[in-house]
Order: structure tokens, then sequence, then C-alpha cells
């Protein structure tokens, strides 16, 4: 029998750890010949290379190198690039995963060239549609054929929506598929370099990067006076992605926050400290040592439940309800006296009880690959 082409695409940092899994259970079969594309949404040594490394990962078949720019002409970059691939190759199928415009730009090309796409973590929803991640998920699940879920949110949201029963499979989260295969580095790791004097300390680690939180000034401004604010309980780590690092230095507050560098000794309470994007391990590490988390990102929201380890969102939604309803994730939005509050019963060892959701083990990329198996084994 042929092999059936499996063609999986990543662009953005959070699509790696969701693929990474995938790829390497596709690899293990006979049945399929997988390739990978890289969009180069994101192509920065620390946005993208390090990930390949960190998560062993197959180097792309296809780099379309598209970079940054706005969202329209971003998408179409990717789909220009993309439809060629589609002609050369040939697949049988297109795996996309999330919700970046990457994942949106390939699903539209692949679907108009007639390739069946089956979408990684579908179904969820913030039901904010200022959000451009509410709309590439909408337009992905609404094309895709094959929708794979994470949660139970996603299966009744893609129920509603009038997605027929059988495009939908529960399958759990990849991405913590990555988490669990790295734990086993953690254990034997200490934090390196200059962060070696955070093993054993308080702290807490902050992400924030949604457009909606760094674009402008106002809010920019209420997040550093969070961080600020949290800083008073215990040193905080701020981890900044390059679009709050540019917005942060055009509004001039960079230079307010201290820079980690090897001479740190000592990390003090009342600090912010200043990092740059790092290495999904280096990140691993400080999140699973650390008090709580401060984010606005999805991942994250999903990776500190799996960890039990305390989470604030700094958003007024979330697409990843079971990570509040189950898990360790609290909404806070730009809440400051909210956010304190929620800290002192953090500190106080009073945080709410947790579990980790179904199917969120370390084998969702295998169910996936059967799923896989049965659709594509069967044409
Ligand atoms: C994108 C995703 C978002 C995801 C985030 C994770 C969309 C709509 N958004 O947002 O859902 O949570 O990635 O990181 O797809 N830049 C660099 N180096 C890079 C990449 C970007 O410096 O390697 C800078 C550029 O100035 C760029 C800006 O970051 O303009 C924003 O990048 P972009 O990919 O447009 O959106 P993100 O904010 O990263």
């Amino acid at each position: 029998m042929r092999k059936k082409h499996v063609l999986s695409v990543v662009g953005a940092r959070p699509n790696f750890m969701k693929m990474a899994p995938l790829l390497r259970e596709l690899s293990k079969e006979e049945i399929f010949h997988s390739s990978l594309v890289h969009t180069g949404q994101h192509y920065d040594e620390v946005m993208s290379k390090v990930f390949f490394r960190d998560l062993n990962m197959q180097a792309p078949d296809f780099n379309l190198n598209v970079g940054s720019g706005s969202h329209a002409v971003q998408t179409a970059e990717i789909m220009k690039s993309f439809e060629r691939v589609c002609d050369q190759a040939k697949p049988d199928l297109v795996i996309v995963a999330g919700d970046v415009n990457s994942t949106l730009a390939c699903s539209l090309t692949a679907v108009k060239l007639q390739i069946p796409v089956a979408h990684l973590e579908a179904g969820l929803r913030s039901f904010d549609r200022t959000m451009p991640e509410e709309i590439n998920r909408i337009v992905t699940d609404s094309i895709s054929d094959v929708l794979f879920t994470t949660e139970e949110s996603g299966n009744v949201n893609l129920r509603r929506e009038g997605i027929a029963e059988e495009k939908i499979h529960f399958v759990g989260n990849t991405m913590i598929d990555s988490l669990v295969s790295c734990a086993g580095l953690l254990h034997h790791t200490r934090l390196g370099g200059a962060l070696g004097a955070l093993d054993g300390a308080a702290y807490f680690l902050a992400t924030v990067h949604r457009p909606s939180n760094v674009d402008d000034p106002g809010p920019l401004s209420q997040v550093l006076d969070i961080l600020e604010s949290a800083s008073q309980f215990a040193p905080v780590l701020f981890v900044t992605h390059p679009r709050t690092r540019s917005r942060l230095e055009e509004i001039g507050r960079d230079s307010e926050l201290s820079e980690i560098d090897d001479e740190l000794r000592e990390i003090r309470q009342g600090s912010v400290y200043f990092l740059p994007p790092l290495p999904y391990v280096e990140f691993f590490k400080l999140m699973s040592k650390c008090t709580a988390v401060l984010t606005d990102s999805g991942g994250i929201q999903e990776e500190t439940t799996f960890l039990r380890i305390p989470c604030l969102t700094m958003r007024d939604n979330t697409e990843r309800p079971s990570t509040v309803d189950l898990g360790t994730n609290q909404l806070v939005g730009l809440d400051e006296p909210a956010v304190r509050s929620c800290l002192k019963t953090i500190i106080s060892g009073e945080w709410k009880v947790s579990s980790v959701p179904p199917f969120w083990d370390g084998r969702a990329a295998e169910r996936v690959v059967e799923v896989l198996k049965k659709i594509l084994g069967r044409n």
C-alpha cells in the first residue's frame, strides 16, 4: 500500500510543543510518510530554533520564512508559500495546531486545494472576537475535517456549532505530552547560571504578551503596577516576549526593571526582574519551582494546571475553562486588589484543591495517531 503523506505545520512558539510529540508518533508508523513545514511566523533563535533542540524535533522539510507582518500580510504570505508546498508535496492530510495565524493560513490553503485538514486543539473558545486567536480558531474548526479536542468544553463548543459528531475526537493535550517527556530532565538539573540563585527561593514567574495587555500604554502600565505590587510578596521574574519588550522600550518603562545577569547572587523581594524569552526546558524549570505564575498565555494556564502550580491569568476570559474549573487557574484581569488577595491565599498555602483534566496524561499523541490510522488507512 502507498504510504499516506501527512504534512504537519508549525509556525509560532506554542505550536512546537503541541506538534513535537505527534511528529515522533507519526514517524513510528510504517503507513505514514511524515513531513514538516515551518512557516517562519516566529524566527528568532529563542522563539523558534531552541525549541527544535529542546523538544528533539525533526528539522523542517519546508521553510517558508515569512517573518512578521500585519495579520493580513502575514496570513497572505503564508498562504501563497504554503500553496506551492502543497502543489509540490501533494499531501494526503495537513495537520495544523492551535490558534496562530499560521494555523488559519495553512488550513484555509489546504481546504481550497481539497486536501483534508486535521486540527489539533480544536473547539476552544474565549467568546471574545477581539482576540485574533478566536477568529483563527473559529475559521479553522469550521473548515477542518478531523477535530482533535483537548478538553470537554471543546467537544461542547463544536457540537453547538453544528460540527458532525464523527469529526470530533477527544484525545487530550499533546502539549502536556511534551511536559511529560521532558519531566525527567527536571529532577537531575538545577537552575543554571544566574538562575541558580533561585533554587529553593520563593518567587513569582510572569509572562505577558497579549496585544490587549501590551499594545497600549494604559494596560501595559497596569500590568507593570500589578507585577510591582506582587513583588512586595516575593521577587517577580518577568520573562518578556519580543512584542512586550518593544512596547516597554517605546514607553520607556524597560529601564525600571532589573536585568538578570551572571552576577546575580540573590533575588530581592520588591524587585521585578526582566528576562529575555527562554528555551523550553529553562522555562519549564522556572515554572515548576515557582510559588505562582502570573500570565496571559493560553498554554501556560494548562501547563500550570498539570504541574499543580497556582496560576493567575491576567485576562477577563479563558478559552481553557477546565484550567479554572478543575485546575489551579484563576482569572484576575488587570485587577490589582484581586491579584494581591489571591497571592496572600497562595502564600498561606490555601489555594484551591485542583485536579488534572482527563487525558492530560502524556499519551495524547498516541491517541491522535490511532485515529489517523483508522481514517487514512481506509482510503
Ligand atoms: C503569536 C500568536 C499568539 C501566540 C504568540 C506566542 C497570532 C495571531 N498570535 O503572537 O497567539 O500566543 O505568538 O508567542 O498568531 N517577533 C520577534 N521575533 C520572532 C517573532 C516575532 O521579534 O521570532 C516580534 C516582531 O516584532 C513581531 C512581534 O514580535 O511583529 C509579534 O509577533 P507575531 O507572530 O505577529 O505575534 P505574537 O505576538 O508573537
